[in-house]
């Protein structure tokens, strides 16, 4: 009996279900492995998806992985690694002694007996600082109060600011795409496939400007709180606000990403902005290498 045929690792249903989700696929394809019709099958249908695009890729007898048309993009990292870096629990500071990210001390004392209500509740109430007096609904979080999974952003755009729920803009398209790609999704009834979304501050900065240092020290402990309250399995913090603020580091984002970082016993790895990935797309393949990573560490395979 003849044995089925293998598909080739780099068509692993995960590694192209991210590709999918972040747009990569039309870019990116394996010269020497890849079958249009067996990546089509693979792949959610759709508008995007491959068996809707015509020619076939070219080939090449290294099997690199190769950029395509307008969009070009570098080979990809040493993505999906096979054995993930070391956890960084020395350089993971708790939040009150993050050195970009002040911490206000008395604040966390008055937040840190609250439970969801009452914290919600002085979220939206909030006048701690000049934002709370500037937007039209503070921005608390979306999601499963006991997900597994904890995603952190920075702050609310205008649209957030409209509707009061985080990443509901074009970023948050994207976002919602990369969740799917992982089998998690910002709405459910099941924790373990459910994310819980919050920002490191609740309301807009006027036109969408970096969040002052004042303004991250008076929210940080809502989300500090919010994080105890949640107790995730994993915190993915994106962009460099959320990644300075739960690592306490000052360093660029490139240079906290792919480690594995201990908050408080709670493994955190950090990726690149989804607004960012919009206007870069070449450093999508980087994020992915980042959900490959926070995959990992979620079932176990990390350091
Ligand atoms: N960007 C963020 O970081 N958070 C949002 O809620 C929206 C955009």
């Amino acid at each position: 009996m003849k044995a089925p045929a293998m598909p080739h690792p780099l068509l692993d249903p995960r590694r192209l279900a991210l590709l999918h989700a972040l747009g990569l696929d039309t870019a990116w394809v394996q010269r020497d492995a890849l079958d249009p019709a067996e990546l089509a099958a693979l792949l959610p249908a759709g508008p995007g998806a491959p068996a809707a695009r015509g020619a076939a890729p070219a080939r090449s007898p290294r099997g690199a992985v190769e950029a395509r048309g307008a969009e070009v993009v570098p080979p990809a990292p040493q993505a999906a690694p096979q054995a993930p870096p070391a956890v960084h629990a020395a350089a993971a500071r708790p939040l009150a002694h993050g050195a970009p990210a002040p911490m206000n001390e008395q604040r966390l004392q008055q937040v840190r007996a609250l439970d969801w209500e009452p914290l919600q509740a002085l979220a939206h109430d909030c006048r701690a600082c000049k934002l709370g007096s500037m937007r039209h609904r503070a921005v608390f979080g979306v999601g499963h109060p006991q997900a597994r999974v904890m995603v952190v952003g920075e702050a609310p755009g205008a649209e957030e600011d409209r509707l009061g729920e985080p990443f509901v803009g074009a970023a948050g398209k994207l976002l919602d795409n990369m969740l799917r790609a992982c089998g998690l999704s910002r709405a459910g009834e099941d924790p373990a496939r459910t994310v819980y979304i919050a920002n490191v501050i609740k309301c807009r900065p006027p036109g969408n400007r970096n969040p002052e240092p004042d303004e991250i020290a008076q929210c940080l402990p809502i989300l500090q709180r919010q994080i105890e309250l949640v107790r995730p399995r994993l915190l993915l913090a994106l962009g460099r606000f959320a990644a300075q603020a739960l690592t306490g580091s000052a360093e660029p984002i490139g240079r906290l990403r792919q480690r594995a970082w201990d908050w408080h016993g709670t493994p955190l790895v950090v990726s690149y902005h989804p607004a960012y990935l919009l206007r870069t797309p070449q450093d999508k393949a980087k994020a992915w290498a980042d959900l490959c990573l926070a995959q990992d560490l979620l079932e176990g395979r990390g350091a």
